[in-house]
């Protein structure tokens, strides 16, 4: 007896989750994440940033510099606009001008980041001239580490490193690029994006559409001398964030130009993750670890991913993107991967991996899987 109550329990929950709409389930996670957010805040010096939990489930903050130093503004931001609570402005703009400091900052490509999720955001939803300057700044920085002879951005390091190293996440910098063409009628950021997405197409990718990590140039001639990983299970893996990358930057590349290259891309890498994702929707952190299924899931990964397969969704009509962001969607917004309140020092999406080869940020809260599931719930109620 107590037996079949509990399994009717489950079903009950199982039929609410899935009848529950995307209204619904927008609305129930930016309310949590209204009050996380503001507990997260509150744990924050005026000069921090969040970046995730150490394994003792302390916060682990980190300055300006770290490459994820735009997402906490980015999602106060997506929090302001789906609440309209003045209160959540003045902090999404707090968080923005502690970024300030990037203008002149050129060590690596995360600029486009920082400055994207951030700025922008605060840009499009308030349309205020005052959050122009730093896009405009960041994307000339970031437009300095283009080299024409490899014809791409250089991810990492400078000109006294012996290879030219791009990562495919570089893919996400381009926005910022584009962003601010759009926004000076300038073809030159334009042209520099364009040209890194089809150099990336070229060499980063496996004939089944699977990324590469890391791809070393020779800075002189341009060739390709070296293709691997850094983050991922092995060189010739399919790392689960890297995919994620790829998947979006190709859709935004589409959104941005309407090159149709560009969608045929992304819908070649959409049909190899929705062949490859696991029931629920959230990927092994590595596609390809030998130890799949008894290994880390990455809701990071799932967050970009039910991002992107909206916009896909919204560019083409195909219904078959829109199922696969919905599972994604619905999984991550269950207690599995939901914290419950005031749990997590206030991030909201449990079960991330930020470098496990590194043993760093393994099975917590990561703020970029944070802002990525939010833009995604924006987009899957309208
Ligand atoms: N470098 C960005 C990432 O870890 O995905």
């Amino acid at each position: 007896m107590i037996k079949r109550f509990a399994c009717l329990t489950v079903l009950a929950a199982l039929l609410v989750s899935c009848t529950e709409t995307p209204e619904k389930i927008a609305d129930r996670v930016f309310d949590l994440a209204s009050t996380q957010f503001v507990m997260l805040d509150s744990e924050l010096g005026p000069e921090e940033c969040p970046r995730t939990l150490a394994q003792d489930g302390s916060l682990v903050k980190t300055d300006i510099g770290w490459w994820c130093s735009g997402f906490f503004p980015g999602s106060l931001w997506l929090v302001y606009e789906h609440s309209g609570d003045e209160k959540y402005r003045t902090l999404a703009d707090n968080h923005t001008a502690r970024l300030e400091g990037l203008a002149f900052r050129k060590t690596d490509h995360d600029i486009g980041f920082q400055i994207n999720c951030s700025y922008l955001n605060a840009l499009r939803i308030t349309g205020e001239n005052k959050y122009m300057t730093m896009p405009e700044l960041g994307a000339r920085r970031l437009s300095d580490r283009f080299n024409p002879k490899v014809g791409a951005i250089r991810s990492w390091g400078d000109d006294s490193d012996s290879t030219f190293r791009v990562i495919v996440d570089n893919m996400m910098n381009l926005e910022l690029l584009l962003s601010v063409s759009e926004l000076d009628s300038s073809p030159m950021m334009m042209e520099i994006a364009q040209t890194h997405a089809l150099t990336t197409m070229k060499n980063h990718f496996r004939p089944d559409y699977s990324s590469y990590h890391l791809v070393e140039y020779d800075t002189q001639t341009g060739n390709v001398i070296r293709k691997r990983t850094v983050q991922g299970y092995s060189d010739e893996s399919m790392w689960a964030r890297g995919e994620a990358w790829a998947l979006y930057g190709y859709t935004m590349m589409y959104r941005k130009t309407l090159d149709s290259r560009f969608l045929t891309q992304a819908e070649n890498i959409a049909r190899l993750v929705m062949n490859r994702l696991p029931d629920d929707g959230i990927p092994y952190w590595d596609f390809d670890d030998q130890s799949v299924p008894d290994t880390y899931r990455d809701a990071s990964a799932a967050a970009i991913m039910s991002s992107a397969f909206i916009q896909l969704y919204m560019l083409t009509g195909n219904r078959s993107y829109y199922r696969t962001a919905d599972r994604q969607i619905r999984t991550l917004a269950s207690d599995e991967y939901l914290s419950a309140p005031g749990e997590n020092h206030g991030f909201l999406l449990k079960h991330c991996v930020g470098n496990l080869p590194g043993n760093s940020e393994v099975d917590v809260p990561l703020t970029y899987a944070d802002y990525y599931f939010l833009e995604a719930l924006r987009l899957y109620s309208k």
